[in-house]
């Protein structure tokens, strides 16, 4: 087989994460401090993949390719492949056919993660020299995915998002494929949502005899887009994390497992790990709690904050307990002294406000 090449999917529009995707992509919003698109190119690079493509949406193109650089920072070269319409999955895998030429390669949706890499998968893939190979987890709500069935160890029917899935396999979104997948997503429909899909194209692969080899993911994997699955891939990873301390502690107790980076300092504060705080970070008087991620440049004080993820730049003062929470960048949460008394909000479109 010849080498490999990486195909990371960075498109879309991220409808499930309003607001945070109004003003940036979905793939660049952190887990545990780094975007989950990284993830997905550390794991190419763990893979010996070093050609990869990074198909990007007109609106949020540059701010990827801002981010993620050449690739040389993760031992990878990258090229980045602009999909003018969200017109699908397996339309992305068209639009990137001249960077893919007729070189197997490993599609990765760049807002999923997936534990213990790809490694195995690439050597299984290159040894069984199958079509395509997909991976599948049982999900409790498999009527959000691309669902699988399988007959006797062999990938049978597959369908998308079905309202009613006749399994609990939920298609993971990495997918190895030969260049015969082209063809197949050159020879299907849109689907109802109006896109070209994936599943479509393995299922093409299938009826067109081809041999689609199934694989169950043994570690966790999670598709990061909703707040929920989010925060539980935020807990995933934190509670990988080892102690590194860099900033500044005054009066301050730590315990547990907590990453203070840089130039955070934080004064008369208590931290339970697992936590990260990000550089330059400024913590006074306050309580962070087990699985939250306090971007660079945040600020907290007079507040508990916990299983919460803080882009750069927001601030969190003079409240009391916020947990299960997601700020986008430069937000400011905190108490309003002002007669009348009353909430204020400044909030953009499709926030979410819970109050106890
Ligand atoms: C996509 C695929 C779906 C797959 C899922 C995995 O769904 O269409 O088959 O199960 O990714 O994350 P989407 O996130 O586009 O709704």
């Amino acid at each position: 087989m010849q080498p490999l090449k990486g195909l990371i999917l960075s498109g879309g529009k991220g409808t499930r994460l309003r607001p945070i995707t109004h003003t940036s992509a979905k793939q660049l919003v952190p887990v545990a401090n780094k975007p989950v698109l990284f993830y997905a190119i550390e794991a190419m690079a763990q893979a010996g993949i070093d050609q990869v493509g990074i198909i990007i949406a007109p609106e949020t193109g540059d701010e990827v390719r801002y981010a993620a650089g050449d690739g040389s920072r993760f031992g990878v070269r990258l090229t980045y492949i602009l999909q003018e319409q969200p017109a699908g999955l397996a339309h992305a895998a068209l639009t990137a056919e001249p960077f893919l030429g007729d070189s197997p390669f490993v599609m990765y949706l760049g807002d999923n993660l997936l534990q213990g890499g790809i490694e195995d998968l690439v050597v299984a893939f290159t040894e069984h020299e199958p079509d395509a190979l997909i991976l599948l987890t049982p999900v409790p709500d498999p009527e959000n995915y691309g669902v699988a069935e399988l007959s006797d160890g062999a990938v049978v029917h597959l369908v998308e998002k079905p309202s009613a899935p006749r399994t609990d396999l939920a298609l993971v979104g990495v997918y190895m494929f030969t260049s015969c997948v082209h063809d197949a997503a050159r020879a299907i429909e849109p689907s109802a949502r109006g896109e070209l899909e994936i599943t479509d194209a393995i299922q093409r692969l299938v009826d067109d005899g081809r041999r689609v080899e199934p694989h169950i993911v043994k570690g966790w994997w999670k598709d990061t887009g909703r707040l929920d699955d989010m925060l539980a891939a935020n807990r995933l990873v934190l509670d990988t994390i080892q102690t590194r301390l860099e900033g500044e502690l005054i009066d301050t107790q730590l315990d547990g497992r907590v990453v203070i980076e840089r130039g955070a300092r934080l004064e008369r504060s208590a931290v339970r790990g697992p936590a990260i705080i990000g550089a330059g970070a400024r913590l006074t008087d306050c309580y962070v709690g087990p699985y939250t991620a306090v971007g660079e440049g945040c600020e907290i004080s007079g507040a508990e904050v916990e299983h919460s993820i803080l882009l750069a730049g927001s601030a969190v003062r003079d409240l009391g307990r916020m947990e299960s929470s997601l700020l986008g960048r430069n937000v400011k949460v905190g108490r309003d002294r002002r007669q009348p008394r009353a909430y204020r909000f400044m909030v953009g479109d499709n926030s979410e406000i819970g109050i106890p």
